[in-house]
């Protein structure tokens, strides 16, 4: 996820205003950031930074060293070439008749970079990006019929999610959108008109904007804008007056970023997914792990797999490893980070030590990675920040197309890791041959239908609310499942803890009786996870029992499980989906419940006391 902006005037010098916009575009992106400014029909002076956003205007003096009164600007979160000046927006042809940001996934800019080079094109980043934008000058000479029937062709040629923003040396003065998946707003006033990801950019300058749609493209002049349909038709759009906030902006217009988050899951995973998933007429779906970087051999080699990492990536971990046994028959042995790193751990020369980790820069999960490292073992990381210490040190890099995640407490990383998780063991037991072709097909066909089913749980929200407001003052909520339910217990009640502070615990359903079950009292909240079938009535027996010593109950399950009503008090259910796979669905509703009592007991959700967002000491 990255910031795009763009403003274009008749005598304002723009990159103070787009500095100021990036400024607001932060949250979306961090790690680089660039702006290119033109002066009239001048060419375009492009300016990057790596780092923080802080560097590029100390670069610029503030936008002042680079005048102009047209340009664009971008904040970079990392998907595709690390993070580096070369890699940062904006990208330009050679010759600088085009120059363009981006937000989005080009899912196919490997076939379009080959493409391209065969027509003679060079590249000098790593980025889907700079693709994209030799894509639209190659159609722009080709058919050398302007600029949006150039970016209509590119958007027909290119697979994947963009908000593009694009000027072209014959055009001065203006700048071209493109929109498909990625958020974006046109802003106009009397002289000047504006382009940016998102509301916060431009709320200082103007309330008055346009929504531009999927497959939409638009004309920007100073204080005009021109939409046009893919057939290069003009289209009307409506113009809307913006309501909120600057911080309510920031947020999307949700009151707290980790709801923001939470909504974003469906997106991040579908990234995720389709960041490895490969789908043609002959082959059909296929994952291809040639970015993370192992090989088919390396493959077939490993002995043991550990997985190793802190709080909720190592509830990842816990439900990795039954999806994993389960699909690869590898042994796995799942272990918190702090204490792999002391525990003078006994690992196989064969085995594959894997780290997850949403910041890559956990110094309990750093440490033990280079414990693994220390031993000669290989280490995978699955890591959402590009870059990062545990990105850069591991051996191979998974990483989660989660975006910039604000809330200290996880959702749609966590959401993004269980995917590559899922991922990981489909490929491993293809490769091994655990899986036949159409098994294996069928497996990624029904892993790609996951986002829909998170929209669709999270369009329940109401109710989860409405449930999760007459427990705001709980003194003690218990999370019980069997298996891979167990998994999402950990997480759910992890959730409920640091960000409402009410004590909770996740209990293996059968275990309960041996001991905590004594804690059990009138009214106390037990949430029983049954999404196992095979497990299914030996938890709802669980449920019977603490019901009996006066629990009330919650009870999660799939769609047509009704007969659970005649024993949980309320229930909360989620779509049918491989039952490997229920962790990215049934965590959903515990999310919201952690988030909405939260909210009722008016604590801060997105940073929670004594919590900090990466740990980064011991
Ligand atoms: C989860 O909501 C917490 N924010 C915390 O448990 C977190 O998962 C843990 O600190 C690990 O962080 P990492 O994924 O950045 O390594």
């Amino acid at each position: 996820m990255c910031g795009i902006v763009g403003f274009t005037s008749n005598n304002i010098n723009v990159a103070p205003i787009l500095l100021d916009g990036l400024s607001k575009l932060e949250y979306r992106g961090y790690d680089s950031a660039g702006i290119a400014v033109r002066d009239g029909s001048s060419e375009p002076k492009i300016v990057k930074a790596k780092g923080r956003l802080r560097l590029l205007s100390e670069k610029t003096n503030g936008g002042a060293a680079v005048p102009g009164t047209c340009g664009i600007g971008h904040t970079r979160w990392a998907t595709h070439g690390e993070p580096s000046e070369t890699n940062a927006h904006p990208h330009c042809t050679d010759d600088g008749n085009v120059v363009g940001v981006h937000n989005g996934i080009i899912e196919n800019y490997v076939e379009l970079k080959e493409k391209l080079t065969r027509k003679g094109y060079t590249f000098y980043s790593q980025t889907d990006t700079e693709v994209a934008i030799k894509m639209v000058d190659y159609y722009y000479k080709k058919y050398n019929m302007g600029p949006i029937d150039a970016i209509a062709k590119t958007m027909v040629r290119v697979r994947g999610s963009y908000a593009l923003a694009v000027m072209f040396k014959e055009y001065p003065g203006e700048i071209y959108v493109a929109r498909k998946d990625s958020p974006m707003i046109i802003g106009v006033e009397e002289d000047e008109t504006y382009v940016a990801s998102d509301v916060p950019a431009v709320l200082k300058y103007t309330r008055q904007v346009y929504y531009i749609g999927n497959l939409e493209m638009a004309k920007l002049s100073p204080g005009n804008a021109v939409f046009y349909n893919l057939d290069g038709d003009e289209i009307e759009k409506e113009l809307v007056e913006i309501k909120w906030d600057a911080e309510a902006a920031e947020k999307g217009g949700y009151e707290h970023f980790m709801m923001k988050e939470i909504h974003e899951q469906p997106k991040a995973v579908k990234d995720t997914i389709n960041s490895v998933v490969t789908v043609d007429e002959s082959s059909g779906a296929q994952i291809d792990l040639s970015s993370v970087g192992l090989t088919e051999e390396e493959i077939r080699s490993i002995s043991n797999i550990y997985i190793v990492a802190c709080g909720s990536a190592y509830h990842v971990g816990v439900a990795a490893q039954y999806v994993i046994e389960d699909l690869v028959k590898v042994p796995v042995r799942v272990e918190l980070a702090s204490e792999f790193r002391y525990r003078k751990p006994l690992l196989d020369k064969n085995g594959l030590v894997i780290i997850i980790s949403q910041s890559g820069e956990t110094a309990d999960s750093l440490a033990a990675l280079r414990e693994a490292k220390a031993k000669g073992i290989r280490t995978l990381a699955i890591v959402n920040v590009i870059g990062s210490s545990i990105a850069r040190e591991a051996d191979n890099v998974f990483y989660t197309l989660a975006g910039p995640e604000i809330a200290v407490a996880t959702t749609k990383a966590y959401s993004t890791q269980l995917v590559a998780s899922y991922l990981l063991a489909i490929q491993f037991a293809y490769v091994r041959g655990e899986l036949n072709m159409d098994k294996y097909r069928e497996l990624i066909t029904e892993l790609q239908t996951i986002p829909d089913k998170i929209s669709r749980v999270l369009e329940d929200k109401e109710r989860i609310q409405w449930f999760a407001s007459k427990f705001s003052n709980a003194k003690d909520v218990f999370f019980i499942g069997r298996g891979i339910d167990y998994a999402i217990c950990l997480e759910g009640s992890l959730k409920m803890k640091e960000i409402s502070y009410i004590h909770s615990e996740a209990y293996a359903a059968g275990e309960l009786k041996h001991g905590t079950i004594s804690l059990i009292e009138d009214g106390t909240l037990v949430i029983g996870v049954m999404t196992q079938s095979e497990l299914y009535e030996k938890t709802v027996s669980n449920l019977v029992e603490v019901k009996s010593r006066g629990a009330y109950l919650m009870g999660l399950a799939p769609y047509g499980k009704y007969e659970i009503e005649d024993t949980a008090d309320f229930v909360t259910y989620v779509p049918r989906t491989d039952e490997h796979f229920t962790p990215s669905l049934a965590v959903i509703p515990l999310q919201l419940m952690g988030y909405y009592i939260s909210v009722a007991r008016g604590l801060d959700v997105d940073k929670p006391r004594n919590l900090a967002k990466s740990v980064t000491v011991e």
